[in-house]
């Protein structure tokens, strides 16, 4: 079998079990009212729950005009990595901006800019963690925080869900020189959050860096929006905090603020970091813009409109707020969708094969609404979903209209 012949075999093995993907082709900007133009799709309005944009921020105007204020001012790209010339004072700003936000929670707080969040746990983990160190790893954890384990040759020691116990039992096994705990802080998949006031008391007891990937939740949780350090009222120099800034922000990389110690050893060791180039600084004045929606009077208000959407659909679903409950005949639940218990804006709708639930998402395409289906590897086998995602752009009648849709595939599906 040569090259060629070995690939087709292997696309049609994901034929075979449904897994192979494809991409739609969006016209335009990033709204919830997306225009498709995919040959599925052709000239196809789709009312879309399928983006992490929480906030709405990809198409806010104050937004999009930092961006070409930044291009305008600063030009097109970097021109360099940071270490060789790529580092300009509009990601300096960015990064001492983001240090002070989370410098309640980290002490001696410093931040660094990343392209992206992928590239921003590639570098901290590979930077940490060495082959004599172990790192304990949440089972559901992002893959970018997966690879970041490989690249940095650690051990990996896999912890079940929000398991702290069995956590606390495998540190205590642990004789290896150095430790890291790493964990999402909203599980991408499932929309929940992981104990991280206890993940932090274990890091503390054993000596371990607590590494956090709030990609989900920078920007939406937390009184002002400051994440899920703020959520919990966290504070140690043991934690090294990751947010990115395509999400909730709208824009596009990611930050890392942790003690300074730590970031100045990234600066120096993190791969990732240092053969790449720097991402263009307008990006991160578009960030700053964000910052100051996200996380002022205006982001109270996008976010009190955000809660009351995740509030009115699981309604909607028959689930209390917290337990996903089954509600009467009519409910979606009672088709055997189960709605997962999470109050942040990822609502996933476990279905459970994988043909199901591309059925069920081709249904409300037919429908005029964009959900995908999230099937393995990105979560276990068995567990194909709905992964459904609301934002503060949404409006009221656009979530009754998924309510509505799901409804009526549960009394005729199809
Ligand atoms: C939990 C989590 N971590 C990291 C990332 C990667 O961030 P980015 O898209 O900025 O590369 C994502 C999503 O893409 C994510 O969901």
């Amino acid at each position: 079998m040569n090259g060629f012949e070995d690939l087709r075999a292997r696309l049609a093995a994901l034929d075979e079990r449904q897994l192979r993907r494809a991409r739609r082709i969006v016209e335009g900007g990033w709204t919830p009212a997306a225009r498709l133009a995919d040959p599925g799709g052709v000239g196809r309005d789709a009312l879309a729950f399928c983006s992490n944009d929480y906030l709405g921020l990809a198409s806010h105007p104050a937004v999009v005009e930092a961006l070409a204020a930044g291009a305008r001012r600063f030009g097109a790209g970097s021109g360099a990595s940071p270490l060789i010339s790529g580092h300009n004072v509009a990601h300096h700003r960015l990064e001492a901006r983001f240090a002070a936000i989370q410098s309640p929670h980290v002490p001696v707080a410093r931040a660094l800019h990343f392209c992206t969040g992928y590239l921003a746990n590639l570098a901290v983990i590979s930077a940490l963690a060495d082959r004599e160190t172990e790192v304990f790893s949440e089972e559901l954890n992002h893959a970018s925080l997966i690879d970041g384990i490989r690249l940095a040759y650690a051990r990996r020691r896999v912890y079940p869900h929000a398991d702290v116990e069995a956590l606390d039992a495998m540190l205590q096994a642990s004789t290896a020189r150095r430790r890291v705990i790493v964990t999402d802080a909203v599980f991408s998949m499932d929309g929940d959050l992981a104990p991280l006031p206890r993940l932090l008391a274990l890091a503390e007891r054993h000596d371990a860096w607590l590494v956090i990937d709030d990609a989900h939740g920078f920007g939406v949780l937390g009184a002002d929006g400051r994440g899920s350090l703020a959520h919990f009222g966290l504070r140690s120099d043991r934690i090294v905090y990751m947010a990115t800034l395509g999400k909730a922000m709208g824009v596009g990389g990611a930050l890392v603020c942790a003690h300074e110690d730590v970031i100045e050893w990234l600066i120096q060791r993190a791969r990732p970091y240092v053969f790449s180039t720097a991402a263009p600084p307008a990006l991160a004045v578009a960030a700053e813009a964000a910052f100051d929606i996200a996380l002022g009077a205006e982001g109270v208000a996008l976010r009190t409109t955000l809660h009351a959407h995740i509030a009115r659909l699981r309604a909607g679903f028959g689930a209390s707020s917290a337990d996903g409950a089954a509600g009467d005949a009519s409910d979606p639940s009672a088709a055997g969708w189960r709605l997962l218990p999470s109050p942040t804006p990822i609502q996933p709708i476990v279905v459970g094969a994988n043909d199901a639930a591309l059925t069920l998402a081709a249904a409300l395409l037919d429908r005029g609404i964009w959900v995908p289906a999230i099937r393995p590897p990105t979560v276990p086998e068995g567990t194909a979903r709905l992964r459904v995602t609301l934002s503060a752009a949404h409006t009221v009648e656009q979530v009754d209209r998924l309510t509505e849709a799901l409804q009526e595939l549960v009394e005729r599906p199809g």
